[in-house]
């Protein structure tokens, strides 16, 4: 393990209601403890899977008499709901947690933001940090404030905005992560590039071989760029209120997917990498990107597989992509790069041109 401070970096967020810093590098987990905002007691959340992995290494800096008290959230999406919100806030009360606690979210998206949700409510708002274990979760969902649960209705329909103190991105954490958990988070990675940083796009072009096996300069150097660009975004809109929206790039079709194939097919960086093959197709279709610049991005994708299939019909993902529309005020908003390095966002996408996307993908998908 290595400990060198100079491969630690801090990247600084700071947004209209937040500032904190999210610090990334090899080794994070064995200073964690004396890097901590320091609370009179503090709560881990996880997922027995996780903690059975890394307790020891999470353990190993904080001293005998102020260990964390530890609470568990099972693996998957269907233990994100609300009625195990209930149950850990009151493991918490039952524990004696108040508002002047600490919680830290240890795990992948489902942990942090279930963590960051409890946070949020338990007591009216307690502090947490985040520790993210995924690539997803190191790369998009840990930074930002989005914290929430599923409905029966759907994904992410209650939350709230809530900031951690600070965030920890350990990279050693990805080296138990499996191949398919680590390309699906890259897919977000190499969405960063596309919308917003040329430069992270064309090093995930040229480089796939050596992040693929997870080499620590290259998983680095994606992981801070990732983060740098959702820093930066969630600095200029907090809420999500217009270019924050750009982060969406690929997600109307991948969650109308993810939707139609029950989330039990494919993983969520999955289904969004099929999504923005969908948008690009589109962006084809309408002369916004050229083909040029489509191709590369389409490539490098697909350098990033295998994308695991899946059997749903058109009108199944346009009755999913309705639905979706539905919770989202009535509006089905598609981002679309414009060259690499830039994107924005449309509302007039009609249901012809959607349908011929999709027809176009799903020819894609049953033929890769
Ligand atoms: N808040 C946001 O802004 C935001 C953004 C994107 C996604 N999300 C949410 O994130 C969730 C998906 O997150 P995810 O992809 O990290 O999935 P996840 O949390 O389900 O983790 C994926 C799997 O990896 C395992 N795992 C985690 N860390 C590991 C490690 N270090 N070694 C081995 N296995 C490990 C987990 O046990 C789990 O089985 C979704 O619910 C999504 O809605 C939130
Ligand atoms: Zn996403």
């Amino acid at each position: 393990m290595r400990y060198d401070e100079k491969s630690v970096r801090t990247i600084p967020v700071e947004t209209a209601s937040a500032k904190y810093s999210v610090i990334v590098g090899n080794g994070i987990l064995h200073t964690l403890y004396h890097r901590l905002p320091k609370r009179k007691q503090a709560f881990v959340l996880t997922s027995p899977e996780i903690w059975a992995l890394w307790s020891k290494q999470f353990l190993s800096s904080f001293p005998k008499e102020d260990q964390p008290c530890v609470l568990f959230l099972h693996a998957g999406e269907r233990h994100k709901r609300l009625g195990h919100v209930e149950r850990l806030a009151s493991e918490l009360a039952a524990a004696r947690a108040d508002r002047s606690s600490l919680l830290i979210a240890f795990g992948g998206g489902i942990i942090g933001d279930m963590g960051g949700f409890l946070a949020a409510i338990y007591m009216r708002g307690m502090d947490y940090v985040q520790v993210p274990s995924t690539l997803l979760a190191q790369v998009d969902s840990s930074v930002g404030g989005k914290t929430g649960a599923n409905l029966a209705a759907g994904k992410n329909l209650i939350g709230s905005f809530h900031h951690p103190l600070a965030v920890f991105a350990d990279i050693d954490l990805l080296q138990t992560l499996s191949d398919r958990e680590l390309r699906a988070g890259l897919f977000e990675s190499i969405k960063a590039g596309v919308i917003r940083d040329a430069r992270l796009f064309r090093f995930m072009e040229r480089n796939a071989e050596a992040i693929l096996r997870r080499d620590s300069r290259a998983l680095e150097y994606v992981i801070s760029a990732s983060i740098r660009m959702k820093a930066n975004i969630v600095g200029i809109d907090e809420r999500e209120s217009g270019l924050r929206m750009i982060l969406n790039f690929g997600h109307t079709v991948g969650h109308s997917i993810e939707a139609a194939t029950h989330y039990r097919k494919l993983r969520h960086g999955e289904a969004i990498a099929w999504g923005m093959l969908a948008a690009l197709q589109l962006g084809r279709m309408r002369g916004t990107i050229s083909a040029e610049h489509a191709d590369r991005v389409e490539r490098t994708i697909l350098a990033y597989g295998p994308l695991p299939s899946f059997n749903v019909s058109a009108e199944e993902l346009m009755d999913a992509s309705s639905r979706d529309k539905k919770n989202r005020a009535g509006v089905r908003r598609f981002v679309f790069p414009q060259g690499i390095g830039n994107a924005s966002v449309v509302e007039n996408v009609t249901d012809k041109e959607l349908i011929a996307a999709i027809e176009w993908l799903l020819a894609r998908v049953r033929k890769p």
